[in-house]
């Protein structure tokens, strides 16, 4: 057992144009966004919006043959995955590896905002691809 709750950090949304997006939760929600970055290494462009509860975090894919590339061909835009901030990345992973999950990431990478980042595999989290992130300093 955690001996903690895990709570939900954002949601990620795949996205065709990141500025359409954009554009789309501005006037539908009110949505502004507080952080756009791009990650070169993983192919992806993103933008954090925050709704004034939960953030949402929009990915669209620097190039076709990335991961969210791939995704994106095959389903379309729609939801991605939903995040949980942990104080200990690591040890989240630890646990839950022997517990049997299914880790994509087995070691934390480099997130934005100098966040470090996990994903666990939809096989292992009933269908929902789930992401842990480690603030710098928690
Ligand atoms: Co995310």
């Amino acid at each position: 057992m955690s001996s903690y709750t895990w709570s939900v950090d954002h949601i990620g949304i795949a996205v065709h144009s990141l500025s359409q997006a954009i554009e789309h939760y501005a006037a539908s929600a009110g949505a502004t966004v507080t952080l756009r970055e791009t990650l070169e290494s993983q192919g992806v462009e993103l933008a954090f919006l925050s709704t004034g509860g939960c953030k949402l975090e929009l990915l669209a894919p620097l190039r076709t043959d990335s991961t969210l590339g791939k995704f994106l061909a095959s389903r379309g835009p729609g939801l991605h995955h939903i995040c949980y901030r942990v104080p200990n990345i690591e040890a989240e992973l630890a646990r839950l590896s022997a517990q049997g999950y299914q880790l994509i990431d087995a070691t934390p990478r480099p997130g934005a905002a100098g966040t470090r980042i996990a994903f666990i595999s939809p096989k292992s989290c009933l269908g929902v691809l789930t992401e842990l992130c480690e603030y710098s300093g928690t």
